[in-house]
């Protein structure tokens, strides 16, 4: 018998703080053996000249989130994870969201039903809480933080999700005492409705007004309150998708005095622009990119690459949030067309956040290959409680690899993409490092843009508590 299932030959190995040159031995989906040189497996890769790291976790992703009345997602469990399983992610977090009234517990149970014998890669669910009830934060919330779905999310803008500073405060509180760490998205709802009423009667309704209605102090100011509340109920906090300078410095100031804060930015923050809203000569294209908050400028690009460098942000994930861009449900419904405000906000990007990451990271130099590893996938695997099962490379971990090209050329474009939309917001940008091979738990499921894993093939993660949130009990 062989000693290993599989052996990576070769390659070099990186993890958040080492690269090395070492072949990688797995048995029964674990990596069991890390040594110069393994022989005696059934299947041996060659990875000479490829960077061996540990899959993407991307732990902001929105797949199937379908509630009554809205747009609908355009990726499913499958299209989601297979488009994630090419782009070389092996786990995803996306969300399971509380429409108000709606008990928690069922929620989670019919967002398990979505999943169940479609996801391609491995997953565990945060929780989206809109309507925090006594009963909602007293008895299922502190259950389900139990049962191992550990993160929720909360909003502070968007009529139907919006959580008012009292409500705020309630869940903060209720994370406290369960041990569950909260994400919040900070944009500040009545500022967001006063510019978008303005800008409507001034006739400004094309998709660009989107940023315009959502300035980045909007955004600093709602991260400052989050921030304030944090500290008054004395409960960490985490701040996603951070798009530009206002932001991050609330953020690192906060953490400057000590506090538990912590940042997550995104590919479009160092991508896009509040310009490409304009589509083409401000025609209906600019659809495409209404994501929020919104894409900022060039500068605000630099100040997010601060961040990245200074250790503001912990994690980069894509906030993939897919919608079509045209037909029904799409981007551009009769509705959308009307104004801006009815564009679905949210734009894809889980199967090209290592690449965008890489290409301007590494490869221009602005980061290093191992702090690469640690913002795709190893702070993730911490930060969520899934650490030490996922995001790294050594012995005990799940065997969860991507084989990395860091020098194949490419060009991003829609008909090399494997998800549910009919556009990528990245067409035609030209990236250096590409994902070859993508393993999961020891099997081959993605090579050269081919998805070979069954519907079904991925594992629910019920996860610990984050170490990053208060112990239970403290
Ligand atoms: O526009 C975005 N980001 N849509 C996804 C929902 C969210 O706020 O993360
Ligand atoms: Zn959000
Ligand atoms: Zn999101």
């Amino acid at each position: 018998m062989a000693d290993y299932d599989l052996i990576i030959a070769g390659g070099t190995v990186v993890t958040a703080t080492d690269t090395m040159r070492a072949d990688v031995g797995v048995r029964g989906g674990k990596i069991v053996a890390l040594a110069d040189r393994l022989t005696g497996a059934t299947k041996t890769i060659d990875a000479s000249g490829l960077l061996v790291m540990p899959g993407g976790i991307d732990s902001h992703v929105h797949i199937s989130q379908n509630p009554e009345g809205a747009a609908r997602m355009a990726d499913d469990f499958i299209s989601g994870t297979r488009s994630a399983l090419a782009g070389g992610n092996t786990t995803l977090l996306p969300f399971a969201l509380q429409p108000r009234g709606a008990s928690l517990r069922d929620v989670v149970t019919k967002y398990h039903a979505e999943a169940d014998g479609k996801a391609l890669c491995d997953y565990g669910f945060h929780l989206i809480i809109t309507d925090p009830s006594p009963s909602v934060l007293g008895q299922e919330l502190p259950a389900l933080i139990e049962d191992g779905y550990t993160s929720f999310k909360v909003f502070m803008t968007y009529d139907d999700m919006v959580l008012n500073d009292r409500q705020l405060l309630e869940v903060f509180d209720c994370a406290r005492s369960t041990g569950a760490l909260v994400m919040v998205h900070a944009e500040g709802y009545d500022s967001i409705k006063f510019m978008t009423e303005r800008l409507e009667r001034q006739g400004k309704t094309h998709p660009y007004y989107h940023a315009v209605s959502r300035p980045e102090l909007v955004e600093r100011e709602a991260t400052h309150r989050a921030i304030s509340h944090g500290e008054l109920i004395d409960v960490p906090i985490m701040i996603v998708h951070i798009s530009g300078r206002e932001a991050m410095e609330q953020v690192r100031w906060a953490q400057q005095r000590g506090l538990k804060v912590y940042g997550e930015t995104c590919p479009q923050y160092i991508a896009l622009t509040a310009d490409d809203l304009k589509g083409l000569n401000m025609d209906e294209t600019g659809a495409k990119y209404v994501c929020s908050p919104p894409p900022r400028d060039a500068a605000s690009w630099d100040a997010i690459w601060e961040g990245i460098r200074s250790g503001v942000f912990q994690t980069f994930s894509s906030d993939h949030c897919p919608f079509i861009y045209e037909g029904p449900g799409g981007k551009l419904s009769p509705q959308a067309r009307t104004s801006f405000k009815w564009v679905p906000n949210g734009i894809p990007g889980v199967e090209t956040r290592l690449q965008i990451l890489y290409s301007k990271g590494v490869g221009e130099g602005r980061i290093t290959v191992n702090e690469f590893v640690a913002l795709t996938s190893t702070n993730h695997a911490k930060m969520y409680g899934m650490y030490p099962q996922k995001g790294s490379i050594g012995v005990g971990f799940d065997a969860d690899i991507v084989l990395w090209d860091p020098n194949r050329r490419e060009v991003i474009r829609q008909e090399i993409m494997h998800g549910g939309s009919d556009y990528t917001p990245y067409e035609g940008m030209a990236v250096t490092g590409w994902p070859v091979m993508t393993i999961l738990r020891g099997q081959v499921v993605a090579e050269d843009g081919r998805v070979t894993a069954p519907a079904g093939s991925g594992q629910f993660l019920k996860r610990a508590r984050s170490p990053y949130a208060v112990p239970k009990g403290a």
